[in-house]
């Protein structure tokens, strides 16, 4: 498996993942927009096929993570770790001090991957999501350099 950077070539990929795994996936254009940005776009490749992505904005001297994706077929393989390891590596050498995120309420996969990797749980957002309606906990961890 290699992770490598994305570019505006992925689009199509990254969104045809979202739409097998997020319930309220982003479109093409939406990831277009993403990957035009300031932003870190990773992907994590299996036999030359795009398996994974994670995301990441750069806001002043915060990382703030846009999402984690792992294709069902490809879970409980280390790969979410391994790309959120690789989002910090990229913030890290941006010169980031914090990386950021929400997660559903009830995505207890998510919050296991992210605490076990040192993020502490430090706010909440009611109702924050749609398609379900679910509450946001917020999520930090410090860089240290
Ligand atoms: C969350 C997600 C990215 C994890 O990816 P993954 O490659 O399966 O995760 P890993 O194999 O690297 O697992 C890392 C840790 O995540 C947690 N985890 C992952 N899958 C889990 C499961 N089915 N049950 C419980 N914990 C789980 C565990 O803490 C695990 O550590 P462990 O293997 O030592 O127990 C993946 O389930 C996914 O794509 N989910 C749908 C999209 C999503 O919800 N993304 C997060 C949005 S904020």
């Amino acid at each position: 498996m290699e992770i490598k950077k994305l570019d505006l070539t992925y689009c199509e990929m990254l969104a045809e993942i979202d739409k097998a795994c997020m319930s309220v996936p982003y479109s093409v254009s939406m990831f277009e927009n993403e990957l035009k940005n300031n932003t870190c776009y990773l992907g994590a490749f299996y036999d030359g096929t795009l398996i994974a992505y994670g995301g990441m904005w750069f806001v002043a001297d915060e990382g703030q993570i846009t999402n984690i994706v792992v294709i069902e077929s490809h879970r409980r393989r280390g790969i979410g770790k391994k790309i959120l390891n690789e989002l910090e590596f990229c913030a890290k050498e941006k010169g980031m001090s914090v990386l950021n995120l929400e997660v559903r309420e009830t995505n207890y996969k998510a919050i296991s991957l992210y605490e076990k990797n040192g993020f502490i749980r430090d706010g909440f957002r009611k109702n924050y999501y749609k398609s379900p309606t679910e509450n946001a906990v917020l999520m930090s961890k410090k860089i240290i350099h």
